[in-house]
């Protein structure tokens, strides 16, 4: 068990920490530190027990999937004690050593627990079927979970992450930028449909091609910024990476934000007009919609390929537009992404509005 916690721990907040420094003093986190860094922190590689009662390695060792969505974690018996229960937990790497009961189930009960028990069930597609289904994914559920065999002599685990897919966007305040305290960083995020992204997000985020030269919060109490190519005004001729700032006060120090957020269940839409940001809240209710949030019109480019040559209005007051199919005369980047043109006066007659429903 101790082998376990140590093992998650490293994308939590205090297992994070050395890493984290190792990589800070070089200001940089390259692939290949990354790489390294995973090896040292999985003992169980490179120590296998072998296990009597369950298949290991499971099935698949990452499941992915969307907000919204059900997700199967898989956990099979290859031979069964006599007795025996199967135990659920996520190994929350924000409250470090602490274990979050799942659900508890032997032959004839099962037993929710936590905020995760009321959307699970066992599979049980056959008799030696222990996998865990979670239904009405929700962006906080991705980690790492175990599935244990409780026999009272020789209990063993599995363990399987569940990454939840999705797109990181950054986010400044209309008052300019580095504004957010930790915890203001935590409640932009869900105002725009989002979470504060963890470490590992942003990393994939880098590796598909975020390139933000703003420090931000993660959902960790780090600070970090992505860089795809090295500047002078973003930490020099270093080498592509994460650049990192490290642990930082949560509530004297300021920054941006990194959100994440995934699938949504409603869909994002473009009035054209010339609308004040009032005219284009209204428009929106007209078509029984609401102005679209940041991170909603994210969900909408990363998952539906959403391309919109215009301006328009979203619920905070910025003007953005999303391009999946870069030209030149839409903001002439050659990248796919969202663009912004910031906060503007919100009396302007000039953009559209981006509603969702
Ligand atoms: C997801 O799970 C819920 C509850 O178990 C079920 O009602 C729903 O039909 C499932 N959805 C899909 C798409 O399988
Ligand atoms: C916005 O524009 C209007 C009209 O041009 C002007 O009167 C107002 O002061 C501006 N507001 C801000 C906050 O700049």
């Amino acid at each position: 068990m101790r082998e376990h916690l140590r093992l998650f721990n490293f994308t939590g907040a205090g297992g994070v920490t050395p890493f984290i420094m190792n990589c800070a003093v070089i200001l940089l986190l390259t692939s290949s530190c990354f790489t390294w860094s995973s090896a040292i922190y999985t003992p169980n590689r490179a120590a296998p027990k072998k296990l009597k009662y369950l298949l290991e390695p499971p099935v698949y060792a990452e499941v992915v999937a969307r907000r919204g969505e059900n997700a199967t974690l898989p956990c099979i018996l290859r031979t069964k004690p006599s007795h025996y229960k199967v135990k659920w937990t996520k190994l929350e790497s924000e409250h470090i050593g602490r274990e979050n009961i799942i659900m508890i189930s032997n032959a004839h009960a099962f037993k929710p627990y936590g905020h995760l028990g009321p959307r699970a069930s066992l599979r049980k597609a056959h008799t030696m079927d222990a996998s865990l289904q979670l239904s009405r994914l929700e962006l906080e559920d991705g980690g790492t979970y175990r599935c244990e065999l409780v026999n009272g002599i020789e209990d063993e685990s599995v363990a399987i992450t569940l990454r939840i897919e999705g797109v990181v966007f950054p986010y400044q305040s209309k008052n300019g930028r580095y504004k957010f305290t930790f915890h203001e960083a935590k409640e932009v995020c869900a105002e725009q449909d989002g979470t504060l992204a963890s470490y590992i997000q942003l990393f994939r985020a880098w590796t598909e091609g975020l390139d933000w030269c703003n420090a931000g919060w993660l959902r960790d109490g780090t600070v970090h910024y992505p860089i795809i190519h090295p500047r002078p005004a973003c930490g020099g001729d270093l080498l592509p990476g994460i650049r990192s700032y490290g642990p930082k006060d949560k509530i004297n120090d300021r920054f941006d934000a990194f959100c994440f957020t995934s699938q949504t269940s409603g869909s994002v839409s473009y009035i054209s007009g010339s609308f004040s940001f009032e005219q284009a809240e209204h428009a929106c209710q007209r078509r029984g919609a609401e102005l679209a949030s940041v991170g909603q019109l994210y969900s909408a480019w990363r998952f539906q390929n959403y391309d919109q040559c215009d301006g328009g209005w979203l619920k905070d007051g910025s003007v953005r537009f999303p391009i999946s199919k870069p030209r030149e005369h839409c903001g002439g980047i050659p990248e796919p992404g969202v663009r912004s043109f910031g906060f503007l006066n919100k009396t302007m007659h000039l953009y559209g509005a981006f509603c969702y429903r």
